[in-house]
């Protein structure tokens, strides 16, 4: 029996399926060994995969340049693999979200190749514009890509004439589609139609605040998108794209779902992409971006919190994903005060000094936190191995657009999408099968003390942490009262739910515990609580178990 509202309080995985696993032994991650891997998922308990864009695609960002939006990479398979895939995970009781890339297409799709042979009916589902200046040299607005450079690329046409100049917020390679056109709507609703079809549970809707831009695509005069209202970005009218798709969603017996990657100003505007007709979930960011200060995380979760309150929405925790430097590497640097954004996602700040060992003492005291916080935690893989970013990829090796078109000023996004570690003591540490060739990202050294293999059977590793804390995270989380939080000592955040307490401590010294410890961050932290760590607690029964604010 399913239950309808699993999307609640779910453990998601993140699989980004070029660095999960490898089943021809190409060095490329696939379905193969995707689904060889199924047992790892269902043994570290998450009720669902979010699985990165597997569709056919050039790779210029990575698959979020998308060729067709219904079929497989054959790097990666074929449909029958992917419809193989969703029956093993189902049978596993795990669901799958795939990524859905709505606001912008490869410069190989063929309604961009139409567009630029010149076809009028497909370039109006594009932004061609004419260029402003005396020829129309200069792009129509001073948008800038989020990769780096002009949001505008010039045409030229088959005479070799400069004409007119598209749009991309990404990469040249990633033309933005024109959702005021009828065209793309439909489409979308028959893509979304097709994978619901086969099964598939829901999907992540990428840039979900970039489809819909401002009318006449005014300048932006220099705003960044992140903090401040943007003519190209979270424009009340991608609402309406959102109420059609939960309309088709809510056609399906079993729950299909939505979760909004959306980077907006605030909570507030946030809360608009989850209001009951519209997306299920949006991740929330700000955790992602906060340092590990009590004080901080404490503001992020009552922020996050009380904006969704009225939404019916579930908090949608993350601490890491394919697009921001590992938590065990940002937690390692000397912490910022109020947050990580200034350095955009730290990268900025390659080279400043880590210590992985605190990095990784914090971010299995974080888990704890999200595993233990109300509503649903998103887990990006090798979390759970306490990867840290690869901050040595040589720079001919580096593929993330982010890095080639800021002219290595932005280092980008390679080091936290390194293939995993699986067993073994040397690259490729079990990615591939056999003598199976190199990785397509290089793997450090090291890393033999951090595959699954050597983790499984210790007791004190990240991955058995992890195993236990999202079993009894069912066990005990999932359906305790909401939460409320207790008086600590400075720099430590303490909530209890019910007669349950989380107990964080981001301060320089050990604390003392208000009861027996269920499960502790640190494996040989006895029963107090050192800094950098974090436990999860059962209240002695002379507690209030009102569930009170304190
Ligand atoms: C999202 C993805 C990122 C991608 C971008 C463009 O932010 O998470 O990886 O590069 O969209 O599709």
């Amino acid at each position: 029996m399913i239950d309808p509202e699993w999307w609640r309080t779910a453990v998601v995985y993140q699989c980004y399926p070029r660095s999960f696993a490898d089943g021809d032994g190409d060095g490329v991650g696939d379905l193969a060994g995707l689904r060889s891997r199924i047992p790892h998922l269902a043994r570290l308990g998450v009720d669902a995969v979010w699985v990165n864009p597997w569709y056919p695609s050039p790779q210029h960002d990575a698959g979020y340049d998308v060729a067709d939006f219904r079929d497989i990479d054959p790097a990666y398979g074929t449909l029958a693999d992917a419809d193989a895939l969703v029956a093993e995970l189902h049978a596993a009781g795990i669901r799958l979200l795939l990524d859905l890339v709505p606001n912008h297409v490869s410069h190989e799709h063929p309604w961009f190749r139409a567009a630029l042979a010149g076809d009028p009916a497909m370039r109006a589902r594009f932004h061609f514009r004419p260029g402003r200046g005396a020829s129309g040299e200069l792009p129509p607005n001073d948008w800038t890509s989020l990769f780096g450079g002009p949001a505008w690329t010039r045409t030229t046409g088959a005479d070799g004439v400069p004409g007119e100049w598209y749009l991309h917020l990404f990469a040249p390679e990633q033309p933005d589609l024109a959702w005021d056109h009828p065209a793309v709507g439909d489409e979308f609703d028959d893509v979304l139609r097709f994978w619901f079809d086969r099964g598939v549970d829901g999907f992540r809707v990428d840039v979900a605040h970039g489809l819909v831009k401002a009318d006449g695509l005014p300048d932006a005069g220099g705003t960044t998108a992140l903090s401040e209202p943007h003519p190209a970005f979270d424009q009340d009218g991608v609402h309406a794209v959102y109420r059609r798709w939960r309309r088709i969603a809510d056609e399906y017996a079993a729950p299909r779902v939505f979760v909004a990657e959306a980077w907006v100003p605030s909570n507030e505007r946030l809360a608009h992409y989850v209001r009951e007709d519209e997306l299920h979930t949006a991740f929330q960011f700000d955790l992602l971006l906060a340092p590990f200060r009590a004080d901080v995380l404490r503001e992020v979760i009552d922020d996050a919190r009380a904006a969704l309150a009225g939404t019916g929405s579930p908090t949608t925790w993350v601490l890491s994903n394919h697009d921001v430097v590992r938590h065990v590497t940002r937690y390692g640097r000397a912490q910022p005060e109020r947050s990580f954004a200034d350095g955009i996602m730290e990268r900025q700040r390659r080279g400043e000094p880590v210590d992985l060992e605190v990095g990784r003492r914090r971010a299995r005291a974080a888990a704890l936190l999200t595993l233990a916080l109300p509503g649903t935690t998103y887990v990006y893989q090798g979390d759970e191995l306490g990867l840290p970013e690869v901050e040595d990829i040589p720079d001919d090796r580096r593929l993330d657009p982010r890095f080639h078109n800021s002219g290595g000023a932005d280092v980008g996004r390679d080091g936290c999408r390194v293939p995993l570690p699986w067993q073994g003591e040397e690259p490729p540490y079990g990615f591939g099968p056999g003598a199976a060739a190199a990785t397509w990202l290089p793997q450090p050294k090291g890393w033999g003390p951090l595959t699954v293999a050597a983790q499984e059977h210790d007791d004190a590793s990240t991955l058995t942490l992890y195993r236990r804390a999202i079993a009894l995270r069912r066990q005990w989380w999932v359906d305790a009262p909401d939460l409320a939080w207790v008086p600590a000592p400075e720099g430590v955040l303490a909530f209890r739910r019910g007669d349950l307490a989380c107990w964080l401590n981001t301060s320089g010294a050990s604390v003392a515990l208000p009861g027996p410890v269920l499960l502790h961050s640190a494996a040989d932290a006895g029963e107090a609580l050192p800094p950098d760590t974090a436990a999860w607690v059962r209240l002695p029964d002379t507690e209030d178990r009102s569930g009170r604010s304190s």
